[in-house]
């Protein structure tokens, strides 16, 4: 397994920052496929729920949703809103029993650093489901890697309470995205640095079809999605199930 991508002091300012705006344009595809599958309650799972955005909307729609992510600073500002929250890897779920709708979205996945990683995970997203689950997760569409994460400039944003600077660089060679994750936050009160370093592997849509088989998984829907109206695909957006 590749080092752990677990998010630091960067938790306090990630929804202001990111993550809001994000889930604001993903809940739309996820109500979409939800509307198109029903499921009468059920069991939600958010894999790498970072802090828990995507649990309301499940819970607020009948689900009990629980949410794993390995960063415990993420976790404790998920606890805002979600009551189940474990520690744990995506690539060893530390669950049993299974759910009956899984999420992974905003590009978590692209934290696995190697295709065998990528297949662990999705293996491990299997075992947590039955015949009429079904898996809903977006990752970075590979264009998005040399002309955003090559960009000169950095990501910069800020508000009250963060001050956030993202320097991205990318290595085509080796498929690597890198950030460097600068600034400061307010947490209860306090005034905390960030100073953190993240990597993603950028995946090529063969690659993740390729991945989901080694897991026992098939995409049932694959959609292009452009969260932010740029006339681009950023990210590939799947919906599977197990393979029978
Ligand atoms: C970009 S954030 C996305 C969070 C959340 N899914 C969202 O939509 O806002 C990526 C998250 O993946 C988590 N993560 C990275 N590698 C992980 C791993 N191997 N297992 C579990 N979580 C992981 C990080 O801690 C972080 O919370």
């Amino acid at each position: 397994m590749s080092a752990s991508e677990s998010y630091g002091a960067f938790a306090y300012a990630y929804d202001q920052a990111l993550g809001q705006r994000y889930f604001r344009a993903v809940r739309r595809l996820l109500a979409e496929v939800l509307q198109r599958y029903p499921v009468e309650g059920g069991m939600h799972l958010d894999v790498a729920c970072g802090t828990g955005l995507a649990m309301p909307f499940f819970a607020g729609r009948g689900f009990v949703s629980t949410g794993v992510d390995l960063s415990t600073v993420m976790l404790r500002v998920a606890r805002s809103r979600a009551a189940r929250l474990i520690a744990g890897d995506t690539r060893a779920l530390p669950l049993r029993g299974t759910f009956s709708r899984i999420t992974c979205l905003y590009d978590s996945l692209n934290h696995m650093l190697e295709p065998s990683d990528l297949a662990l995970a999705f293996s491990e997203i299997a075992r947590v489901m039955d015949g009429r689950s079904q898996f809903l997760f977006d990752m970075n569409h590979p264009e998005i890697y040399p002309e955003v994460w090559g960009m000169k400039e950095p990501f910069v944003d800020e508000g009250p309470d963060f001050h956030l600077e993202i320097a991205t660089t990318y290595r085509r060679r080796e498929k690597l995205g890198r950030a460097l994750v600068t600034g400061w936050a307010i947490a209860r009160g306090e005034r905390v640095a960030i100073r953190e370093r993240h990597t993603q592997r950028c995946y090529e849509r063969d690659e993740i079809i390729a991945a989901l088989a080694a897991g026992g998984l098939e995409p049932i829907e694959e959609h292009e999605f452009d969260p932010w109206f740029e006339g681009r695909t950023v990210k590939l957006f799947f919906v599977c199930r197990k393979k029978s």
